[in-house]
């Protein structure tokens, strides 16, 4: 029997990429799953697609306290009165000088992928503690790596980490196992949904993201992970694992690879 049969989980960006195919891993592997996101005829296709019965659509803003908050609730009766993991997926890109790109935009990326965090986990935590669950959340390689054109979502996830790394000890006499996924490129609908310098949507992919692994890599890793209650794993492919490795052993080096990698400017050219 696996692991997850029978236990609840709440997956927030579950409308698409990673958080999508987490939502139906884990439903495929027994656990009832709170889907949220705030596009609900993705929900619902989503739920049409898992096993029947196994994934509840919750529309909703983890921008919002009141979203968040019925999020939580839902999944809990959903779930028969428990919760025993947040895997918190939502998230946003962008792509901009910092002279270009507006306050609002690094406001709203700091505010979906970091203080998002903040308050699902306030929400969710008393119903995973009495399980003595899982928190977990999709960082990035960015969260060790910033790089040009990309400064509001390496901050969030330089932010992101730190925020779970002081989550993790503060947890750990409760039981409470802290996970940060930290992926490289991944197939998805990132790029797309990315914001540009003026907040307008770039609506566009790019070919590291086209090149990068399939969400299903960064579901198995993660589903195994949860079960081994590992603090950090980092599915990526051999170039963002590389700066990974880079930035602390040889910044310089890894600042001349960037500068060579980025001359094209950033995703709208500006
Ligand atoms: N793809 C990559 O290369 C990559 C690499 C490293 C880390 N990550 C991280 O992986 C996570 C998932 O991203 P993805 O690649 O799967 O991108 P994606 O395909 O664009 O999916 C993003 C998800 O976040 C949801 N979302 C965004 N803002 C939200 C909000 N305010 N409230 C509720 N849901 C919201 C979207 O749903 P709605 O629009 O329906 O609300 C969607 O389900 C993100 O945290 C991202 O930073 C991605």
């Amino acid at each position: 029997m696996s692991y997850f049969s029978g236990k609840g989980f709440l997956v927030t960006g579950a409308s698409s990429g990673i958080g999508r195919d987490l939502a139906l891993g884990l439903a495929r592997e027994g656990a009832i799953v709170a889907a949220m996101a705030r596009s609900e005829g993705k929900l619902t296709e989503l739920a049409a697609s898992a096993p029947a019965g196994r994934v509840l659509p919750v529309v909703g803003d983890v921008a919002s306290d009141e979203s968040t908050s019925r999020a939580v609730e839902s999944a809990v009766n959903a779930c028969g009165g428990r919760l025993d993991g947040l895997i918190h997926s939502a998230g946003i890109s962008m792509s901009g000088r910092v002279e270009d790109v507006s306050l609002d935009v690094f406001r709203e990326v700091m505010e979906t992928n970091f203080f998002s965090t903040i308050r699902l986990v306030k929400a969710a935590l008393p119903h995973i503690r009495q399980q003595r669950g899982h928190i977990v959340a999709i960082s990035s390689i960015a969260g060790f790596v910033s790089y040009p054109f990309g400064s509001g979502y390496a901050a969030s996830k330089h932010a992101l980490q730190a925020l779970l790394d002081s989550l993790r000890l503060e947890l750990a006499p409760a039981g409470v196992h802290v996970l940060s996924v930290c992926p490289g490129y991944v197939r998805t609908d990132i790029a797309k949904n990315a914001r540009r310098a003026d907040g307008s949507k770039w609506e566009q992919s790019t070919k590291e993201i086209e090149n990068g692994l399939d969400p299903a890599v960064v579901t198995r890793a993660t589903l195994r992970a949860i079960e081994a209650r590992k603090r950090q794993i980092a599915p990526a492919g051999l170039m963002e694992a590389s700066g990974k490795i880079l930035k602390p052993l040889a910044p310089g080096l890894l600042d001349a690879v960037m500068l060579k990698m980025y001359a094209r400017g950033p995703l709208d050219g500006a």
